[in-house]
């Protein structure tokens, strides 16, 4: 998906031409993370933090309202307008601003922890490496970064809306620009479930046509799923795969 397409996505127009508006934003829950809120109480962030590709804010801002100092950058301006009200309304303060995160121009040796939650997997191999070696510059020594993106399997018997990063992509693009990693394992994401019915009419024909089958036939299995899961679960909210890395800049 192109930064232009998750604007849109943010502002409730249709992604595609023929396409009906969004029911609502797949990764919108309203709140933190659960798994990053216990990261940080296991002193996961220090010095200097940013939320790459931080959406519509809330990670940022509650790690603002535990006393780091945040900055909040991503690809879409309807997404940052949006973190600045939900920031104004919590009261607390985190710099927000829109950047491209392959490049991370103006940033240079500005950060000693970094969260990407949910960015890395919308990127596309070229955007990867970049975005990698972007982060190296705007990091400084010994700067952690924790990353959590799309994985294989399924929890609860749901499977990642969209493609799944293999361990050897994360492993081979984060060594070949300068991070170390010291843990990869298995972690959830809560989603919106609204924002993931994909049903026969969220597409248009044309857009539908360019699919592989393997994504159609997976897309329709989410949507079946989710609907037989519907009465159960609470507020929208689902859990789904990801995977978590710790890594650390080497010098
Ligand atoms: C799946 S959303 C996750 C949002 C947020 N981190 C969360 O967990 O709620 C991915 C975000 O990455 C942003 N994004 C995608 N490509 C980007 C790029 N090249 N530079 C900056 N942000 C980008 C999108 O606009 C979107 O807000």
């Amino acid at each position: 998906m192109t930064t232009e397409a998750f604007d849109k996505l943010y502002r409730g127009q249709p992604m595609f031409e023929g396409a009906p508006p969004p029911a609502g934003i797949p990764w919108d829950i309203r709140q933190a993370q659960p798994t990053l809120m216990e990261l940080e109480a296991l002193g996961g962030f220090s010095g200097d933090v940013l939320d790459i590709g931080c959406g519509l804010g809330d990670n940022a801002i509650y790690l603002a309202s535990r006393g780091h100092s945040v900055t909040g950058l991503d690809g879409s301006p309807a997404a940052i307008e949006q973190a600045r009200d939900r920031a104004a309304a919590a009261g607390v303060e985190v710099a927000f601003g829109v950047a491209d995160a392959t490049k991370l121009t103006g940033y240079d040796s500005r950060f000693d922890s970094v969260l990407d939650s949910g960015l890395y997997h919308c990127l596309d191999d070229e955007g990867r490496q970049a975005y990698a070696a972007a982060l190296y510059r705007a990091t400084r020594s010994g700067a952690r970064w924790h990353l959590y993106c799309f994985a294989y399997g399924t929890v609860n018997g749901l499977t990642a809306p969209r493609d799944a990063v293999p361990e050897h992509n994360l492993r081979d693009t984060l060594t070949a620009n300068g991070w170390r990693i010291d843990f990869l394992g298995p972690t959830t994401y809560l989603g919106n479930a609204a924002g993931m019915r994909f049903g026969e009419n969220a597409l248009p024909q044309a857009v539908l046509d360019r699919l592989p089958q393997e994504e159609l036939e997976k897309m329709h299995d989410m949507a079946a799923r989710l609907k037989r899961i519907a009465e159960l679960v609470e507020d929208d909210r689902v859990h789904m795969p990801m995977t978590v890395v710790h890594a650390h800049r080497v010098d």
